[in-house]
């Protein structure tokens, strides 16, 4: 078993902060997804809990005790990488074996090992081959078993999948869904890709320029972002989000009045998700805007008004249709919204 703690640890080169003040438990088990844009300082944590990297100040623990001293050889973590790092002159059988034997693991022991590694990623049939020989794919399923056949403590996967084309991620994605479940080891998955993150994670952490913005299941980061930034970055499309002013209760912005909000006046930036407005009731609704195009998916049509400035996308019914330049109503409740600090893009409850 392996709880993770990492205790407000940072990562400063010079006057650069990578990393700041990151502070997390990571139960035994748990499959926990760093997600956020590029250079947010994801690889650095993953490399500091690996003991690749040096944190300029703060504590890793694994089971309670120290580890910032420890080699990474020492440390009991497999990696699995975007590059698959494979030894081009072995086969899949000796480069799946191959820790085992750095490892110095008893050699009656590699055979059931490797086949059952190489079998919990379904590359028992391949294992002569030589990594030229395999898809992308495959080449990463090979990395996969190799970090499984040393039983380890925990797993650190940083963008498996991004030199995957679009089926071959999601069809990987599942398999390390499936595995996780199996294997029940305490996983720490980097990503900038947030389907993965919802679709993987126990729990996501939501990082930007090198400090945590929010912790909390896939429910809560989406249903509940803690502030614009998290809001934007979660969900396809993103958030549709509105400057305005909160008067009395109710939210003004050009076009645009939604009433019944308990919080008090000031700028504030309104929010809510395609999926949670209405679209073409004119009984109920609270904008009444132009479209900017629509986009028909198969199992819905997404619809773009232009309000003001801004645009804005609800998702409509599959049978929608309409052109550009109608008019459209939209319902959107307050129930449906969302507002932040329109200074700070915090979150407030309302
Ligand atoms: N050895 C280093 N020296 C200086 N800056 C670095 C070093 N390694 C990473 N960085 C910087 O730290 C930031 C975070 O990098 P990284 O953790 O790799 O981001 P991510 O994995 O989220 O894309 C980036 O701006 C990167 O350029
Ligand atoms: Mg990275």
């Amino acid at each position: 078993m392996a709880e993770i703690q990492l205790r407000n640890i940072s990562k400063r080169w010079g006057s650069f902060v990578g990393v700041d003040n990151f502070d997390l438990t990571i139960p035994d088990r748990e499959f926990l997804v760093l997600l956020g844009p590029s250079g947010c300082g994801k690889t650095t944590t993953m490399r500091m809990i690996a003991g690749l990297e040096d944190p300029t100040e703060g504590d890793i623990l694994v089971d309670g005790k120290r580890v910032n001293e420890l080699e990474p050889k020492d440390r009991d973590v497999a990696m699995v990488f975007q590059s698959y790092a494979l030894y081009p002159n072995m086969n899949v059988y000796d480069n799946i074996r191959f820790p085992l034997k750095v490892r110095g693991i008893d050699p009656k022991s590699h055979d059931e090992k490797v086949r059952r590694a190489s079998a919990m990623v379904e590359l028992d049939d391949f294992l002569h081959r030589k990594p030229a020989e395999l898809s992308g794919g495959q080449r990463q399923r090979v990395a996969l078993a190799r970090a499984i056949v040393r039983e380890p403590n925990v797993f650190l996967m940083d963008e498996p999948l991004s030199n995957l084309d679009a089926k071959l991620r999601v069809s990987t994605r599942a398999q390390i869904k499936n595995l996780s479940h199996e294997l029940q080891v305490t996983t720490v998955y980097v990503t900038h890709d947030q389907i993965e993150a919802m679709t993987l994670a126990d729990r996501v952490v939501v990082m930007k320029k090198g400090v945590v913005q929010q912790v909390g299941t896939p429910t809560d980061i989406y249903d509940t972002p803690a502030n614009t930034f998290v809001a934007s970055f979660i969900g396809n499309p993103a958030m549709n989000l509105m400057d305005g002013e909160l008067k009395g209760g109710t939210f003004h912005a050009e076009h645009v009045e939604i009433a019944g909000f308990n919080a008090p006046d000031g700028k504030v930036i309104l929010g809510f998700r395609a999926e949670d407005a209405g679209l073409g009731d004119a009984d109920h609704h609270e904008i009444t805007a132009p479209i900017y195009t629509l986009e028909l998916l198969g199992d819905a049509t997404m619809v773009t008004v232009r309000i003001g400035r801004e645009l804005v996308a609800v998702r409509g019914p599959k049978d929608f249709r309409a052109e550009i330049d109608d008019q459209v109503s939209l319902s959107v409740p307050k129930e449906i919204c969302h507002l932040f600090d329109g200074e700070t893009g915090q979150r407030i409850e309302a």
